[in-house]
Formats: C-alpha cells, structure tokens, sequence
C-alpha cells in the first residue's frame, strides 16, 4: 500500500518530506513525488526508487513551508511519472495524495469531464484535485468536507494549497504528528518518528487541519472531535512492523483492510454481477471448453479453490495445475482459459506456464499483487490482488486476496455462462461483502489460536485435513507450518487419510480438521473420529454456531459462520495464525524462513 507524508513548519519541509518519504521505503513503491506550497505550487515526482529519484525530484526550486508528499504502489494506471502522486487541479494550485480506492472514480471523472475538467493521469486519486477545486470557495477544509461526501470506498487523503493543509481519513490509516515547531501527518508512524514521538490518531470519518501551531480535529460532519495524544514508544525497527513482532503477523493483520480492497469497485450485490477486473467476451464464453488454473507453492492452492468453485458455478470442465508441471505436460484443448496466478508475477515456472498456454492458443488471463511484474506483460487480461506490498516470506494477505479474487471470477464466469443464477450470485457477493468483518473477528479472537499452538508446539509432525473447498485450506495451511515452523506437515483431502497416512498418527501427530459447515461435514468429522480413535488429538476449525464438534474434538477453533463455499477466507487466517504461533514458539526466523526466497525467479 502506499505511504503518504504531509507537513507544516516554520521552516522549509521539502528536506523533511523527502526524509519522512525514505522511511516509507520498507514498505515498497514504484514512484514517488512531492508538492509544496509558497505562494504557488511547486511539484516534483518520478518512478522508481528514492536513491535514484533524489536527485529527479531535486529540491532546489521547491519552497514552501507546507507540502506531501507520496510514495505509490500502482493500483490504478501503472507505474509512471503521470500517475505518480500528487495530483493536482486544472490551475495547479492546489495538491492531494491518497491512499486507497475511489470506487465511483469513473462516473465522478466522466461528470468532471462534461464540466471542463482535463485529466492528465490513469488514475482514481486524480478526481479529488478536480473536485476539490469545484468545491473550493475560501475554506480547504470545507471543500475537502463537501468532497469525501461524494467518494465511496476507502481512502486517506491530505491535500496542501493556499489554504493550508488538510487531511481526511476513510478506511485507510492516517497519523498526525506533533511538535513545537511543525505539525504532520503520515500514514505511518515510522515516518514521523525522527521528528516527533507525539503522535493523535485519526478515525474514519474524521479530518484534521493542520497548522504550524495547532491541529483541529473534525468529524466529516464539521463538529469538533477531541482526541487525546499518545506518545509513541517503539523504536524504528518495531515502528516499521507497525508495532508488530513479525511482518508476518501485521500482514496477517492487514488482510480485513486488503480483502476491502481487493474486492472494492467489483461488486454489484443489487444486480449479482461482479466484475472480476477484465472484460469477459460473452462470444468467447459460448466457445469456451474448459478452465484451468495454474500457479505454484501457496497460489497453487488458490488455483485449487479457484477450479473448484469455477466448476461448480459454470459447470465447465476446470483443471488446478502445478506451473512447474504444466510445461512439460499434455495440454487440453485449444478454446480454454488459462488463469495464471502469481502474487509476485516473477515465479519462472509460472511464467513459463503462462507462455506455453499462450503458445497453445489459450486466452490466458494473469492473477497477480504486482503492477508491472513480467507476468502483466505477457498478457492484456490482468486482475490485480491489490493487497499492498507483502514483506514476509510466508504468502498470507495476498492468499486471501487470491481466494477473493478467483472467488468473483468464478461468480462472473458463472453469470456470463448462464449457470449461475441471479439470486444465487447476490447471495455469495453478500457473503463475499462481509467477509473483511468476518475475517477481523477471527483476528480478535487470536488468543485462542496461540494457546492451542502453545500445547501442540512439542508435535513431531502436523496433519491438515479437508473436503472440497476447504482441501486447498488445508494445503496452504500445511504450507505455512512447514515455511515457518520447520515442523514436517503435511495436506490431505480428508478422505485420503485412511489410505495410508493413518498409520503415521500418534499423540504428537496433532490433526487440524477444516470442520465448518458444509455439505461435506460428517464426512470430514468421520475423518476426525477415526484420528481421535486412534490417539491422535484433533484440532477442529469450526463454525461459531456448530455444537457438534466441540463433543468429538480435542480441540475447537472458531471462525464465523459463512457460506461454505467462501469459509475457506476465513479458516484459512486460522491456520496462519496458527503456523505463525508455534513458529515464534520455536523462536524461528519468521519473516526469513532458511532456504526460501519471496520470489523464485529460476526453473
Ligand atoms: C508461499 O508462502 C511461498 N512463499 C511460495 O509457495 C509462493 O507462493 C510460490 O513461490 C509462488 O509465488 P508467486 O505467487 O509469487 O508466484
């Protein structure tokens, strides 16, 4: 995700923009640009990263005792110096840098278009300059006011113009700073630290305006909000993990924030659409024969929940196929879509997988959380995880993003086919809208997925059993224990556990069962009893409503109750959770397993 910086001091802030801009860096970007104000608006901005930008954004000329400035990570329009933050207004005069999405941006630019407005980017941030500049009428913060009325979907916003500074905060974080002689605004602690350690946090819902000498904080509705200041107490290391251990867990934190994202703009719950981020040709889906889905590691699970509910909604023949595999194979068919996922875009097998469906007449389509990734060169039909840049080895907010997005494309391959219905698709995109919550819940009850860890630490080996769409969870969750935790692990379909891996269960070879409820339940719950039977313990993950498990299971994780076909969103936070805790018990090196790299660039 990106990081945005805003100042005012009563002495230049460019230098101190810049500086705040390189303490961002962790997090990722591909371009980077700053604006400050002195009369008129100086703005400065360029693609890549800040050692080499430095001198293309050079200071000299840049004035001004109030300023932002932006470092991006493309959602919108790829990485370019024009789609690089701050926008600005027709008259350039006044700045703004955002974080998040504006969902309606197309219909709000099409009505500034018609108005006179010229636009010189790709992307949604750059209706805000245009609105604000129609709104403005003395008072930036009324304008800004009178603007996030009009915005849906997520944003943290900081404009800067003759006016001043202003900030608003809408499902993506904003942190103002304070001190004697400059106040800020960041979206990241780490930022500001240097300057100041007094920090207020903002609310959705809520702006700030900020003065050299003072900070107003008001809700959107203009009434004055009192918010107490906090003093920051992490070093810049801890600051950078957002106060967490590990980069892992404060990505396995993000992913509510994530899933919002990645599904924000995509569904139309009234009409049951979705749109899954590519055109679907219905002349295309008349001929189409088959889907076949490839990835490796972690997005080969998601390949696997992606053919499963793609054959369920569309009744097509579909196919989850290890890239590594899929080169050297046989290849079905000619009119087949190929669903390439990849969350870094540079898996070489994956890559090759995509050029060899390509070469074989395929329409191929890429999956992947990185704009401009070799992957998103190979093909024009590109869906974007948007899950913000992922530090940690271990996939966790991009797997979920994964499910979420194979998910409604399976939903929009379904509706353009014919065999979905209507109804049934509002039903799943309601169940899809409520996941971010849902998953957030899982989230707050963490306690008990650490103390479950805590007992089974000592296992000599872990089994992860599940049926249908929760086999792909119980996959990745093997996955996570291994990459993590060094403990052998291993996946299987529930089913699959008497034909053999039986043998191998004792009392430190713990089971976690995927028991949430579904068509298949008693099924897996028959796998679990034949576990518990014979002295191995049983860890269930479970609806919160489910009564039954709790009677034959050592023991009950809970997640909410959801359609069981998208459940797999929420079980699977469990499992990395639960990797993520017997991992830190074993002191291992979390975020830099031995022997793995974040992306596999070689055969
Ligand atoms: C996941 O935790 C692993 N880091 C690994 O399995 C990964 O998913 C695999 O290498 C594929 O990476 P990609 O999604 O970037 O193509």
């Amino acid at each position: 995700m990106c990081g945005i910086v805003g100042a005012v001091s009563g002495s230049e802030v460019a230098p101190v923009l810049v500086d705040a801009l390189k303490r961002l860096e962790y997090r990722g970007y591909d371009s980077a640009g700053l604006a400050t104000y002195a009369g008129s608006l100086s703005v400065s901005k360029g693609v890549g990263r800040m050692e080499t930008l430095d001198e293309a954004l050079g200071l000299s000329g840049m004035e001004g005792r109030a300023g932002v400035g932006h470092t991006r990570w493309a959602t919108h329009g790829k990485p370019s110096e024009g789609n690089a933050h701050p926008h600005t207004d027709c008259d350039g005069d006044l700045a703004v840098v955002h974080n998040g999405i504006v969902e309606n941006y197309a219909e709000l630019r099409e009505g500034l278009e018609e108005r006179g407005h010229v636009f010189s980017s790709y992307t949604d941030t750059e209706v805000v300059p245009h609105l604000l500049e129609e709104r403005l009428d003395g008072s930036l913060e009324h304008a800004l006011r009178e603007t996030v009325s009009e915005l849906e979907g997520s944003f943290a916003i900081c404009a800067v113009g003759e006016d001043g500074l202003v900030a608003a905060r809408n499902g993506s974080p904003l942190v103002i700073g304070l001190s004697d002689d400059a106040n800020f605004v960041a979206s990241d602690v780490p930022a500001i630290l240097p300057y100041t350690r007094r920090v207020k946090y903002l609310l959705d819902g809520e702006m700030a305006v900020i003065k050299r000498d003072s900070v107003e904080v008001r809700d959107f509705d203009g009434e004055p909000v009192e918010r107490e200041e906090e003093v920051v107490e992490w070093d810049a290391e801890e600051a950078e993990r957002g106060g967490y251990e590990h980069y892992m867990l404060k990505e396995i934190h993000e992913q509510p924030r994530a899933l919002a994202e990645c599904m924000g703009g995509r569904l139309d719950e009234l009409m049951g659409e979705v749109d899954p981020g590519v055109a679907l040709d219905r002349d295309g889906m008349e001929v189409l024969e088959g889907v076949e889905f490839v990835g490796c590691g972690t997005s080969y699970h998601a390949a696997l929940y992606g053919a499963r509910l793609t054959g369920e909604f569309t009744g097509l023949p579909v196919n989850a196929r290890h890239a590594s595999e899929y080169r050297y194979g046989p290849v079905s068919g000619k009119n087949i879509l190929t669903v390439g996922i990849t969350q870094s875009g540079e898996t070489a097998d994956t890559l090759r997988a995509i050029e060899r469906a390509g070469d074989e007449g395929h329409a191929v389509l890429v999956l992947t959380n990185v704009v401009g990734s070799t992957a998103t060169r190979m093909t024009d039909d590109v869906v974007y995880l948007r899950s913000g840049p992922e530090i940690g080895v271990a996939a966790s907010k991009t797997f979920t993003n994964q499910l979420a997005c194979v998910a409604m494309l399976a939903i929009a391959l379904g509706r353009e086919s014919g065999d979905l219905p209507r109804s049934e698709a509002k039903h799943l995109i309601a169940e899809l809208r409520d996941m971010p919550s849902k998953v957030q819940r899982v989230l707050d009850e963490v306690e008990d997925v650490e103390s479950v860890a805590e007992s089974y630490v000592d296992s000599e080996a872990f089994f992860f059993i599940g049926r249908g769409v929760d086999y792909p969870v119980a996959m990745e969750g093997a996955l996570k224990m291994k990459e993590i935790s060094y403990v052998h692990s291993e996946g299987y379909p529930a089913g699959e556990l008497k034909h053999g891996p039986l043998a191998l269960i004792t009392r430190r070879t713990p089971v976690v069962a995927v028991l949430t409820s579904s068509p298949l339940y008693e099924k897996t719950l028959s796998s679990a009893k034949e576990v518990e039977a014979r002295d191995g313990p049983v860890i269930a993950v479970a609806s919160e409503s489910d009564e039954d498990t709790g009677r034959f299971c050592e023991e009950v994780l809970r997640v909410p109750d959801a359609d069981h076909r998208l459940s797999p969103l929420l079980s699977t936070v469990v499992m990395q959770l639960f990797a993520y805790h017997v991992a830190r018990e074993l002191g291992r090196p979390i975020d830099r397993p031995r022997n793995l790299a974040k992306s596999v660039t070689v055969e």
